[in-house]
């Protein structure tokens, strides 16, 4: 392993230890809540768009941790803001991916955090409190899900492919993006909405899904689990990267129906969502 190899692993541990230790915090909240306690919710940019307590606790022990692992390095935070550093590591974290699943009982929520280097994602963990289930990645160095070697899948057909995306608090971008969707529904196999966007950009990484698009998505969202899929050989576009798909956009397709998934997002409007 180079030297630079070397420094995204290490990124890579601190990611997973840090990212696991706030995802024990959230299971012990949700099993609570569960369990009858009150947890209190406040509103963000939309009436739909949740924080809880859990999502700030959790960040807060992220932003602990890290200062303490990694001194002086920024750190940008879904609840707690922050900015990005130029030329070293920026921390990029989100504390609860997937918060409307977590305070409504579903399990598919998880806690994201990412190294990120002027704005490159170079090593990644997300960990999903109730599965316990980690997701890992380091630039260069592959993908993982629980120590195991991911490969995206190699689906022949697009219209044979599983499409995942979802959906920004915005009604009005909420439509478009229901048009998008009602285009696409019937040139591929089906959709799915699963509800946490770092967990569907690890899903491709699997190969559990074929692909995933969304607009809209902050940083913190993808981070980490876009690292995941392009380490697993998914081709990944980032927002700012792909304007025949829209300025926003963020896109992740295994390699061998990439190109046409993006043609078929482009003829169905994609670009004005
Ligand atoms: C949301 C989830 C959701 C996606 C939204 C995100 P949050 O993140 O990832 O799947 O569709 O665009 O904002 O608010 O749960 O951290």
């Amino acid at each position: 392993m180079s030297d630079v190899g070397v420094q995204e692993s290490l990124l890579k541990s601190v990611a997973e230890q840090v990212a696991a230790e706030a995802a024990e915090l959230v299971r012990a909240a949700w099993a609570a809540m569960r369990a009858g306690g009150e947890v209190r919710v406040d509103t963000k940019s939309a009436d739909t768009d949740v924080v809880t307590a859990v999502d700030r606790e959790s960040e807060d022990l992220v932003r602990a941790r890290l200062a303490r692992l990694r001194p002086g390095e920024p750190v940008l935070g879904e609840e707690g803001g922050g900015s990005a550093a130029a030329g070293g590591v920026t921390w990029v974290v989100d504390p609860i991916d997937g918060t409307v699943n977590f305070l409504y009982g579903l399990p598919s929520f998880a806690v994201s955090v990412a190294a990120q280097i002027d704005g490159v994602s170079v090593a990644g963990a997300v960990v999903e409190p109730v599965s316990g289930r980690r997701w890992t990645a380091a630039r260069g160095e592959g993908a993982w899900l629980d120590g195991q070697r991911l490969s995206a899948s190699a689906p022949q057909r697009l219209d044979l492919s599983l499409v995942a995306t979802g959906f920004a608090y915005d009604a009005g971008r909420r439509v478009r993006q229901g048009r998008l969707v009602g285009e696409l529904v019937s040139r591929v196999r089906d959709i799915r909405r699963n509800g946490a966007a770092s967990l569907e950009l690890c899903a491709v990484g699997a190969g559990w899904l074929d692909a995933y698009v969304e607009h809209g998505l902050h940083r913190w969202d993808w981070a980490a689990g876009a690292l995941v899929a392009s380490e697993a050989g998914a081709t990944v576009l980032l927002p700012g990267s792909a304007p025949d798909l829209g300025d926003d956009v963020t896109y992740a397709a295994s390699p061998t129906i990439a190109a046409q998934l993006r043609e078929t997002l482009a003829e169905c409007g994609a670009a004005s969502v």
